[in-house]
């Protein structure tokens, strides 16, 4: 039997497995080659910069890194760009997946601002290139040469951009734009400036001429900047998962102070790689940035249920609102669910809606009616353990309420 909700949901599990496995990939490499570099032993003879031994699964391996170059190119070289590209081509597709194709629910927030879908999925793209170009125009301009500058308006940029979002999209919206935002100057980063010079120097070399050593230092420059970005961009992805974090008043202020912890836990590692010291007093920071985030978390950004009921249902909603067997399954709803999905939640333990999903108005019905569906009409996800006990027939009149709307 055909059914688009069941089949797109599970394109968005394919897609973000996929997505999670390159991200491994890709981090999983660059913190690799961080580590080797600051790690290397320098006091060694011969042409080499530096080496290093180390021993994994059996082997043993001997590392030497060339500054620039070794004298004769080897005719085997691996390059490392793919774990890069497939991370942000998989991100792009869960992007459009959850937050273009799932827009009315995910992406657009009629309370902030009153966009059509397009326009939505227009701000979300274009932000996104426009970003990069401020970014590489920023490094390009004579800031390159002061690179703690150029850190610190790279972080107000991000701070922007997080109190930009936060005026039009909803939290969760906003936190993975900004962490899509950050992802795309990274990724960019590596297609755009990394690659490219890394390819003139190797084309000079093997042309027997001498590269200018200007193409290292451009990139050392960027590496370092993603370097700092992969720890935050990774709590931004991951935000999604946890109301506290996006669906609050101070959303874009928990960004910005997590961008701060990105920079304290890197230089620890950082430090400690190139065996310069251990500044444990990063992790005080760390620890104190943390706990700012979680007081800001408590202030709520839920309307009052009053003010809720009041608002007029949007075109998206009204079209679930007028399907046959919507009161039915409102009735069910608020009998079996809304003691947890609410705006106070009275079940026991439960402190604030389970992942930010309210099911108290009828528009919070109409608006999460896909999900309704599949949480609790396709599969038995909810109420967890059955713990309001939903009848068979129940099930049934979310199942048959939710395609008379017509998905
Ligand atoms: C006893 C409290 C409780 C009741 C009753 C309850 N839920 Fe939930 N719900 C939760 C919790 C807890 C989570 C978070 C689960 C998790 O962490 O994966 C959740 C998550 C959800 C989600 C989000 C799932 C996701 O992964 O994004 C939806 C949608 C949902 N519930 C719908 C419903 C529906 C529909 C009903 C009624 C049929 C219902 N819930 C009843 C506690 C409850």
């Amino acid at each position: 039997m055909y059914d688009f909700a069941v089949f797109w949901d599970w394109m968005a599990f394919a897609v973000r497995w996929l997505h999670v496995i390159t991200a491994m990939a890709w981090i999983g490499s660059s913190f690799y080659f961080i580590a080797l570099d600051l790690g290397l032993n320098r006091n060694i003879p011969g042409p080499a910069d530096g080496e290093e031994w180390q021993v994994h699964g059996g082997g043993f391996y001997h590392i030497q890194k060339y500054l620039v170059a070794p004298e004769r190119m080897p005719d085997h070289l691996t390059w490392f760009k793919w774990e890069s590209y497939s991370t942000w081509l998989s991100g792009a597709a869960l992007l459009m997946i959850v937050y273009w194709v799932g827009g009315e629910l995910y992406l657009i927030d009629a309370e902030k601002a009153d966009l059509a879908l397009w326009q939505g999925i227009l701000i979300s793209a274009a932000s996104l290139t426009v970003g990069w170009l401020v970014y590489d125009f920023l490094c390009k301009s004579g800031l390159g040469e002061r690179p703690t500058l150029l850190m610190v308006l790279l972080f107000a940029l991000l701070v922007a951009m997080g109190w930009g979002y936060n005026q039009i999209f909803t939290g969760r919206a906003m936190m993975l734009h900004l962490g899509a935002f950050t992802a795309t100057i990274m990724t960019a980063n590596v297609f755009f400036i990394i690659m490219p010079n890394q390819r003139i120097v190797v084309d000079d070399l093997k042309n027997g001429r001498t590269p200018d050593p200007k193409y290292g230092k451009i990139a050392k420059l960027r590496s370092t900047h993603n370097n700092y970005l992969t720890l935050p961009v990774l709590f931004l992805m991951l935000s999604n998962h946890y109301p506290l974090a996006f669906a609050t008043e101070y959303n874009w202020i928990i960004a910005a102070l997590v961008f701060l912890m990105g920079v304290t836990i890197r230089h620890y590692f950082n430090t400690r790689h190139a065996r310069a010291g251990n500044p444990t007093w990063t992790w005080l920071a760390t620890a104190l940035l943390f706990i700012a985030i979680m007081w800001l978390s408590t202030a709520p950004m839920y309307q009052p249920l009053e003010e809720a009921e009041a608002q007029p249902l949007t075109p998206y909603e009204q079209k679930f609102a007028d399907a046959d067997g919507f009161e039915n399954a409102h009735d069910i709803v608020l009998g079996r669910c809304s003691m947890c999905h609410a705006r106070e939640p009275v079940w026991e333990g439960i402190l604030w809606a389970p992942k930010g999903v309210l099911l108290e108005t009828e528009a919070d019905i109409a608006r999460n009616a896909n999900q309704i569906y599949l949480q609790a009409g396709v599969t038995h996800a909810m109420p967890p353990a059955n713990v309001t006990y939903m009848e068979p027939a129940d099930r049934q009149a979310i199942i048959r309420w939710v395609r008379n709307a017509g998905l």
